[in-house]
């Protein structure tokens, strides 16, 4: 054994590898030294094991047979190799892939909201109606703004970015979110039910990433609803409900819903049936903003007739801070 491999798990002589690298006190249950040991060939496998200081290491061990006179197998060696530090490296660029996309989707979405403004200001000036240049111009201003905070975000996010807490009103914050799609949906000539009335919802959670969730899933019900030519009208519905320990935002559409395969692939990373248009990180994020919060995202759909997404989560959430996991950018 060298120096590393000492410091790392001690001067055991005598004792067998699975008792030094997993501190257990039977054999793997595939164990490529006893594989070696009957057929003579060498094998190459990755482990975890721990180190005596109960860190979590990558190996690549790799095992090789020694052959007596006679040619019968006396021993095997096995190497192993600390591949740590490149495994650490690619979860790191695999994230940094994920950041990347999804602050691309949260662009993309602010820049539809965008188009939505330019829209009503170009409508206004078609009609010469002074008050509804002024309404697309509040939303082209509002969304160059958030643009702007995105950017700032960024360096944030860069940084394992942390839920943050604060107490809201779920009703408000839905009909908030619905407000940022309605001129989309309005061009497209599909209806919107909004969260309307009702007493306040407070909750406790990242207002900023539940927006991003819920807007994610209305823009998911309108594509829905723009893709599918067999109906006549189209509506999108969104509610709140008040369930006691938990609150429920519902999105219900009667777009084009889902046949079985696309239901058990949505929300896998990257998958869209939507091609160019779609990059198949919204529901991915939304999802992981749900779980972040303790909470749960549930599907029911019908193919032609239409599709129901349903966000619970706890009104307080009950992981400690230091337990939340990074979560990616808004979207
Ligand atoms: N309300 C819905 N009705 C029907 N299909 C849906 C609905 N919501 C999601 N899907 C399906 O799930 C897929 C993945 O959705 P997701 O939001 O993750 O990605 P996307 O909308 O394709 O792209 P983007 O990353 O721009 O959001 C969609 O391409 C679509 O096939
Ligand atoms: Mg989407």
């Amino acid at each position: 054994a060298n120096r590393l491999f000492k410091e790392d798990f001690g001067e055991d002589i005598g004792c067998h590898c699975y008792e030094i690298y997993k501190h257990r006190d039977e054999p793997c249950l595939v164990c490529p030294v006893a594989e070696t040991f009957k057929d003579g060939r060498s094998r190459q496998s990755e482990e975890v094991v721990t180190s005596n200081s109960g860190e979590h290491m990558n190996v690549l061990v790799q095992t090789a047979p020694m052959r007596g006179l006679d040619g019968e197998i006396t021993a095997v060696i096995e190497m192993s190799t600390n591949i740590t530090l490149i495994r650490q490296l690619q979860d790191q660029l695999a994230s940094l892939g994920l950041l990347v996309g999804s602050i691309s989707h949260s662009i993309k979405g602010v820049l539809a909201a965008l188009d939505g403004g330019m829209y009503i200001v170009n409508s206004g000036f078609q009609k010469n109606n002074p008050k509804r240049i002024a309404e697309g111009w509040d939303i082209v201003q509002r969304n160059v703004r958030q643009i702007r905070s995105m950017a700032l975000d960024i360096l944030y996010y860069a940084k394992d970015r942390e839920l943050e807490f604060a107490s809201f009103d779920a009703r408000l914050l839905a009909r908030e979110a619905c407000s940022k799609i309605e001129h989309k949906a309005e061009e497209l000539g599909i209806e919107i039910e909004g969260p309307s009335g009702g007493e306040a919802v407070i909750v406790e959670a990242d207002e900023g990433a539940m927006r991003a969730a819920l807007i994610n899933l209305l823009e998911n019900a309108i594509d829905a609803c723009r893709i599918d030519k067999r109906k006549e009208t189209h509506k999108v519905s969104f509610s709140v409900a008040d369930e006691g320990e938990k609150v429920a935002f519902i999105v219900e559409d009667n777009g084009v819903g889902m046949d079985r395969e696309t239901r058990e692939k949505v929300g896998s990373l990257f998958f869209s049936s939507k091609g160019q248009e779609g990059t198949g990180l919204g529901l991915f994020i939304s999802n992981k903003i749900v779980q972040q919060h303790g909470g749960t995202l549930d599907v029911d759909s019908a193919p032609n007739v239409g599709t129901t997404f349903s966000v619970r989560i706890p009104k307080r959430c009950a992981t400690p801070p230091s337990e939340r996991k990074p979560m990616p950018a808004e979207g």
